[in-house]
């Protein structure tokens, strides 16, 4: 009688599967949820996002009763996003010491001591034009005038209380600036988590609708990196952990699962997943129209991350995950 191997005799019974897991369960600690703070004087501002349905733009008070909620049930961390009042050509709102994102961090800091709260910075949301940089009028995006800007931006989120700084420009040298800025002005404690792996990509649709913030003219792929690449990823990585990064995010993850997992295993720190908009919105698609079994696909989408290794991950769905109770 001949012996091989059947798989099937560790996947007999559930206490059999959970034993025999590679990858523990999704835990509550791990889930970023991204908010959009929209600077209005309409406190009872509250607008779905058209191409992301359960997702809002957020007055201060709107954002303020939503996270009360998320915390009930067990939220721990929030990344957030500013849609300002007024853009201009210096992205002057990025870095003001009332603007949007450094009002939100100071009334979320205030009211939940406990939130960790992580700032994205860019110029996009700020700029009149759309782009994460400094525009010539030659259409070339500036990279090293820009460095300032993203520093001062960085620096006046950590003045109002942030307790993360995270990057997503892909300007060359601005972690370095920001690492710099942050020591001059007394945070050396202020952790930076650099979105170090960010490919120019399509999914980012549905958000550039939730932030404002799609480029009048042009496109980001003179900054943020070609989708065919991946070994380039590697080198973007290293450059960020040699300026300063104290973690490091990959963008989008999912559909870019061999890079996560390539950048997992090269690296000694920190690495999250950020599953964008447009993964999210493809799965909530396919969920509303009765083609999927939503809740599981969404479960399935962020284990995958796990399994490809990501410490932590930045989803949209975790108010859903924490509210259902689905993470440990
Ligand atoms: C700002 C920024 C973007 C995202 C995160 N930070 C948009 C972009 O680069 O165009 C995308 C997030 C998402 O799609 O969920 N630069
Ligand atoms: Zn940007």
């Amino acid at each position: 009688m001949v012996e091989y191997y059947r798989g099937r005799r560790l996947r007999q019974s559930e206490q059999m599967r959970l034993l025999f897991s590679e990858t523990a369960p999704l835990l509550r600690e791990n889930l970023i949820m991204p908010y959009f703070v929209v600077e209005t004087d309409d406190q009872s501002f509250e607008k779905e996002i058209g191409a992301m349905p359960g997702q809002y733009q957020l007055s201060l008070h709107k954002l303020e009763e939503r996270v009360a909620r998320a915390v009930d049930n067990g939220l721990h961390s929030v990344i957030l996003f500013g849609v300002p009042a007024v853009k201009d050509e210096q992205a002057s709102q990025a870095y003001a010491e009332h603007g949007i994102i450094q009002e939100a961090v100071r009334l979320l800091k205030n009211r939940f001591p406990k939130l960790f709260i992580i700032t994205d910075v860019c110029l996009c949301e700020y700029m009149s034009h759309g782009h994460c940089g400094i525009l010539a009028p030659d259409g070339v995006i500036l990279n090293d005038p820009s460095l300032d800007i993203l520093a001062r931006t960085a620096v006046s989120h950590a003045q109002a209380g942030a307790d993360m700084v995270a990057p997503s420009d892909m300007m060359d040298g601005r972690v370095a600036a920001i690492r710099t800025a942050l020591d001059e002005a007394g945070f050396v404690m202020t952790p930076v988590m650099s979105y170090a792996a960010k490919y120019a990509s399509a999914y980012y649709g549905p958000f550039r609708d939730a932030a404002e913030s799609a480029p009048a003219c042009g496109d980001r792929k003179t900054y943020q990196m070609n989708p065919a690449n991946s070994r380039e990823a590697l080198r973007e990585v290293f450059a960020d952990l040699d300026e300063g990064a104290d973690a490091i995010i990959v963008k989008p993850a999912g559909p870019y699962g061999d890079i996560l997992r390539m950048v997992c295993e090269n690296v000694d720190v920190h690495v999250c997943a950020y599953q964008v908009s447009g993964e999210y919105s493809l799965i909530r698609a396919a969920g509303i129209n009765g083609w999927i079994d939503e809740e599981r696909v969404m479960m399935e989408s962020l284990l995958g991350l796990k399994r490809a290794g990501a410490n932590s991950i930045i989803t949209y769905f975790t108010e859903t995950i924490l509210a259902r109770g689905l993470a440990r």
